[in-house]
């Protein structure tokens, strides 16, 4: 096993082009408990990795420089303490975590996916689940402020149903606002109480699973759900797009994310990669899609989103224990990085800028403004470079315009 450790140690430094945890630390880069955490485990799957600790993902996260953590309330309090005094106990053996390790809580939620009691969901029938759905949002607030955080997650994969028509859509959808909306009202009074500000509420589109039908599928069906007027502080909810959940769908994450950003509900996004209408397999960031992903944070940069980057993916289950911190965590982070990077050479690029501009610029005509032909004709040859700027995207992704030779005498 050591010789096999000390193996994939020389081929990861021998690979090069790692970031310093100093570098690591300026983004604003998250790591779930559960990422770490997860072992493999899936309907078809054992686990293939053994249990971990917060204590040890805090303090992996912090000598790798992830310098935010979050988590649902379950991965870390059992279901049965929640809300009891082995609550704050835990509570304060991560602050003691976090503190040590020199770590930040960026983000807290409420696990409503999991346990029996979700079974009909967080908004089912049942007044009593729905009285306890309201106790954990609530209670997942008291501990994103007793943390520190900003953020608080919504993944509301269980609203829906397997089996038609025995739940009545609207009147899920409203009980299901009832919940945020005692979560955002909880929030205004402890974030008072603590002089604290309130905490961004997200929300996180899957477009399937766990339910084969979910009532609130794509980060667009959510900006609606957020303006229908069910949401008693809709200014305090925006979204969590998961760039996967966008492209599971056939989305295209790029625009799912212009659409929030126009709202102004662009608040945090989870990172990560896969493939166009398959089940979510949450592969590391940039390992399927760079050349999107590369799209994706020149529109990001842009615009000067400052929300977290939450490493939501799941480290595949070929991956062992020492790989996840070995490996699989700085890879993804310094893929992250260097696509951040080639963002920015992206918008200062002199060709893309100089297409961009004659395209903006259009081709001069001042003739009859209605000859629809004459338009045409004028923007003819501009239209080429909406080829050559793709082009240009891709020599920098591929650093053809370094010069690349292999086989070339
Ligand atoms: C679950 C989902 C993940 C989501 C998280 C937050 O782990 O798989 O996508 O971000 O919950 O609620
Ligand atoms: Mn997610
Ligand atoms: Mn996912």
């Amino acid at each position: 096993m050591n010789s096999q450790q000390a193996l994939v140690s020389r081929l990861m430094a021998a690979c090069g082009g790692s970031y310093t945890p100093e570098i690591r630390r300026k983004f604003f880069i998250s790591g779930p408990q559960w990422a770490a955490a997860y072992e493999g485990h899936a309907l078809f799957h054992a686990p293939t990795r053994p249990a971990i600790s917060f204590e040890e993902v805090i303090r992996h996260y912090g000598d790798l420089g992830i310098g935010h953590w979050c988590t649902h309330d379950t991965d870390v309090i059992p279901t049965e303490a929640i809300g009891k005094p082995q609550q704050a106990e835990i509570v304060g053996r991560i602050q003691a975590a976090l503190k040590k390790n020199d770590v930040k809580c960026s983000m807290v939620t409420t696990e409503t996916f999991h346990h029996a009691v979700w079974a009909a969901s967080p908004a089912a029938e049942s007044p009593e689940v729905r009285k306890y759905a309201q106790f954990r949002v609530e209670n997942t607030v008291d501990i994103g402020h007793e943390l520190g955080a900003s953020f608080a997650v919504y993944w509301p994969g269980s609203l829906g149903y397997y089996v038609q028509g025995a739940i009545e859509e609207t009147q899920t959808l409203r009980w299901y606002a009832e919940a945020l909306n005692a979560a955002c009202e909880r929030d205004l009074k402890v974030a008072a109480q603590r002089g604290r500000p309130t905490l961004k509420h997200c929300l996180e589109a899957k477009p399937f699973e766990p339910q084969a039908e979910i009532l609130l599928p794509t980060s667009d069906a959510m900006l609606a759900f957020i303006a229908s007027g069910l949401l008693t502080h809709p200014e305090m909810v925006g979204l969590n797009p998961e760039y996967l959940h966008e492209l599971m769908w056939g989305g295209a994450p790029r625009a799912a994310l212009a659409r929030a950003l126009v709202a102004g509900k662009l608040f945090h996004f989870d990172i990560n990669d896969g493939y166009r209408l398959k089940h979510d397999v949450d592969i590391g960031v940039g390992l399927v899609n760079p050349l999107d992903w590369l799209n994706v944070l020149v529109l990001l940069r842009s615009h000067g989103y400052n929300g977290p980057f939450n490493l939501d993916y799941k480290p595949p289950r070929t991956t062992s224990q020492f790989g996840v911190f070995e490996v699989s965590f700085p890879t993804a982070i310094d893929r992250f990085i260097t696509l951040w990077e080639m963002a920015g050479e992206v918008l200062t690029d002199p060709i893309i800028k100089e297409a961009t501009d004659a395209l903006k610029a259009g081709g001069g005509y001042t003739g009859d403004p209605h000859d629809a032909d004459a338009i045409v004709a004028a923007n003819r040859e501009l239209l080429t470079l909406h080829e050559l700027i793709a082009h240009r995207l891709v020599q920098i992704l591929l650093g053809l315009h370094r010069g690349r030779t292999f086989s070339i005498a």
